[in-house]
């Protein structure tokens, strides 16, 4: 883990609200992990107290990583509106990203809206470990399918949900991805998106006795375990996003 000023390498609205920051910062693109976070100041001389969390999207080069930030509130504007040489102060990286054991041969990777973010740089880590990967993307609209050429590229298939049915299936991702666990028959599901779809995601993969690992959101303050400020309860005890995920397998929660 590093606290460091990370120089500002690009920043591009890469559809409505959605940015990719590229933060150059040797240490933390080097350690960084898929399901990885960093957390990031925003504002000068502290003006916000709180650092805000955001995973690392993917590595450019060896020295540089991209963050994917929708604008929500002021810490995001205040990021979206950095610009090249500009700095941002950062630590990172931060908490337990996704495991890929040994023995995985077969990956299917749910993502729902923003939950892409940690999603693309996990199909790359996949992709080099040759596991066969497949991918189920859902969205409010075709564009805000993020980061679909990138998955395309990676998966060996990809099937797509949007709520306006714009592209694909019209509806949820969650009413395609029975059939889609069918068809892949994988060892694990990976997913990152809002809390009722991962929800529904560990109830259907358990249908299936797939084992699943899933990205958690929660608010933070510290981000290194020790303000206990983003507790979840878990089967039998409170887990903190922040140092014990925000990768968890769903067994630990109980989901
Ligand atoms: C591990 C982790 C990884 C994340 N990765 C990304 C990412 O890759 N890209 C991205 O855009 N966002 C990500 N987030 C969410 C991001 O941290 C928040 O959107 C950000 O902190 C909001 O800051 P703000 O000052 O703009 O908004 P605030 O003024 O703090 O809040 C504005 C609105 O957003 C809601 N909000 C704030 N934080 C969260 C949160 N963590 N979860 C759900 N709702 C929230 C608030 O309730 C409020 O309604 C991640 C969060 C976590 C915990
Ligand atoms: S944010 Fe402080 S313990 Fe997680």
């Amino acid at each position: 883990m590093h606290q460091i000023t990370a120089r500002v390498v690009e920043n591009k609205e890469i559809t409505r609200d959605i940015f990719r920051l590229t933060l150059f910062a040797p240490a933390v693109a080097r350690e960084s992990k898929p399901g990885q976070f960093v957390h990031l100041q925003c504002g000068v001389n502290q003006s916000y107290i709180l650092r805000r969390p955001f995973s690392v999207h993917q590595t450019v080069g060896v020295d540089a990583f991209d963050v994917l930030i929708r604008v929500v509130g002021d810490g995001t504007k205040w990021l979206a509106a950095r610009r090249p040489k500009d700095s941002v102060n950062l630590i990172g990286p931060l908490g337990r990203g996704f495991t890929i054991g040994a023995e995985l041969k077969r990956a299917l990777i749910v993502a729902g809206g923003m939950g892409v973010a940690p999603l693309v740089f996990l199909a790359l880590k996949l992709a080099e470990e040759k596991v066969k990967v497949y991918t189920v993307m859902g969205a409010a609209s075709k564009d805000q399918l993020l980061d679909f050429m990138d998955l395309k590229r990676l998966t060996r298939k990809i099937a797509v949900s949007t709520d306006d049915g714009s592209q694909g299936h019209k509806g949820l991702v969650t009413d395609i991805l029975g059939k889609e666990i069918e068809e892949a028959d994988p060892d694990v599901v990976f997913a990152c998106g809002p809390l009722a779809m991962l929800r529904a995601v560990a109830g259907i993969s358990r249908r299936y006795s797939t084992s699943c690992q899933m990205s958690l959101e929660a608010r933070m303050a510290c981000g290194v375990g020790a303000c206990l400020g983003c507790t979840v309860g878990a089967k039998d005890n409170y887990l903190k996003v922040c140092s014990d995920g925000p990768v968890f397998d769903t067994q630990e929660l109980g989901w």
